[in-house]
Parts: C-alpha cells; structure tokens; sequence
C-alpha cells in the first residue's frame, strides 16, 4: 500500500531536496576539482559525500519499503513509463555515487575519513604516494564514479524538465506537491 497520494510527507520531502540539491552540488565540485586538481576540495568534497551517504541510504531503504508516491493525475502510459524509469535511475544512482567514491578512496590506498575522522587508514609510502590495496576495485570505484557523473547529469536535465512541464504545461500539482504546497 502506498502511503503518499495526493500529499508527501514531510520526510520524502525533506530528503528529496536535501539529497536533490548536494548531489547537484557534489557534482559540480567533483567536476571542478578534479579538472583543476583542486587538493584542497578533495576531503571536503568526499567528507560531505560519506556523511549524505546515511541519508541517502535512509531514503532507499524508506523508498522500498513505502513504494513510490502516486502520480497526481492521469498521464498517458509513456509518460509514467519514463518519469517511473529515470526516478530509479536517480535513486539508484545517488547511491552508486557515494559506494563508488569510497571503493575508489579506501581501495586506492587514499583512505576514508569525514572532515579527519579516520574510518578506513591510508596507505601512504615514505615518498607520501598512496599505495592501492586493491588497484582493480580502486579502478572500477573509479570508472563508475566517473560515468555517473555523465549518465545522473542526463538524469537530473530529463528530471528536472520533467518537473517544469507539470507545472508549466499540465499546470498539476506535481512540483507543488514537492514543495510541501
Ligand atoms: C555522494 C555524492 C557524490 C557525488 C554526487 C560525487 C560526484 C563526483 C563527480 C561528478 C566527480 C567528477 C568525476 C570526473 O572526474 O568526471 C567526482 C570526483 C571525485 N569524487 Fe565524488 N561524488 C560523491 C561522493 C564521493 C565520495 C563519498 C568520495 C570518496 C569518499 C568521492 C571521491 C571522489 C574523488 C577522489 C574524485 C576525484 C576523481 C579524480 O580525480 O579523477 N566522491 N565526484
Ligand atoms: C533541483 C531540481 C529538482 C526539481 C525541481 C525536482 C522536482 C521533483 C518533483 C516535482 C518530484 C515529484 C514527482 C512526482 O510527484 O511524481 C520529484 C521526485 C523525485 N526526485 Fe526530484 N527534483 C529536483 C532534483 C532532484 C535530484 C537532483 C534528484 C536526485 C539526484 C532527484 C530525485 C528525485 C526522486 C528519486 C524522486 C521520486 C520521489 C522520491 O523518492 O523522493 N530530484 N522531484
């Protein structure tokens, strides 16, 4: 049974813009610096990345146990189709984007730590290099780390149109409703 209909909860809503908005934040930092080899944003863009990965965690779980919330109105079946599609690839990614980080950081001898709290210790040399504890997770961590930079910015774009067309074009409830309206 689903319990959101015609109104979100405050919860769905509150982490949907919590999450929404970081994400699009650490996406713009994660390209940034790393185009710019900016070192000094690294652990802050990873600190913030590990702490919003409790929160995003809490959301997918919640999401699977509630369901999804109903659409507002009747849409042809396409519609549904797609905006059903690209809100799974949103979940799934935001989740992907923190595991991915973490295997690239901790596998790659990097470590984990939150703003210098130590969860996982790096593996530095005495030239300071880190050295991989295992270079192919590290690899995959950071390929995947990578292409969803790419595939959650194509995402988010559909999304984020998707959103405006209800409210601009069906002139519905859709976007209000996420805004607690
Ligand atoms: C949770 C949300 C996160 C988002 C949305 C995000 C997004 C991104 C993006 C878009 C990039 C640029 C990738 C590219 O080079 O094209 C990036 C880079 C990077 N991210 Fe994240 N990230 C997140 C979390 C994390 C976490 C938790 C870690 C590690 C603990 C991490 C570590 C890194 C590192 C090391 C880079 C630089 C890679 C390089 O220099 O090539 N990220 N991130
Ligand atoms: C900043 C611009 C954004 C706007 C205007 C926006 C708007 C909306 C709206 C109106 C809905 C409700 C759809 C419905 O009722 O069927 C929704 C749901 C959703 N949005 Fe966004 N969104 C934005 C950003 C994001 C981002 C960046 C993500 C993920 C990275 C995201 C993930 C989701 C998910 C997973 C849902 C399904 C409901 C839920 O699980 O919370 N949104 N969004």
């Amino acid at each position: 049974m689903n319990k959101e209909n015609q109104k979100m909860t405050g919860m769905t809503i509150f982490l949907h813009w919590l999450i929404g908005l970081s994400i699009i934040t650490l996406i713009a930092v994660g390209l940034y610096m790393s185009e710019n080899e900016v070192w000094d944003l690294y652990p802050i863009h990873k600190s913030i990345g590990i702490i919003l990965f409790v929160f995003i965690l809490y959301r997918v779980i919640r999401r699977l146990i509630r369901g999804w919330p109903e659409p507002v109105s009747q849409y042809a079946k396409h519609e549904i189709v797609l905006s059903k599609i690209i809100h799974w690839v949103l979940l799934i990614g935001t989740l992907m984007f923190p595991i991915s980080g973490m295997m690239m950081s901790g596998a790659g001898g990097h470590g984990i730590a939150v703003f210098g709290f130590e969860l996982l210790a790096s593996n530095y040399n005495a030239a300071g290099e880190a050295i991989a504890l295992n270079p192919t997770l590290a690899e995959v961590g950071h390929e995947t780390h990578e292409i969803l930079g790419t595939v959650m910015m194509i995402a988010i774009a559909l999304h984020i149109i998707g959103a405006w067309k209800h409210h601009l074009v069906d002139k519905d409830n859709t976007l209000k409703r996420m805004l607690g309206k």
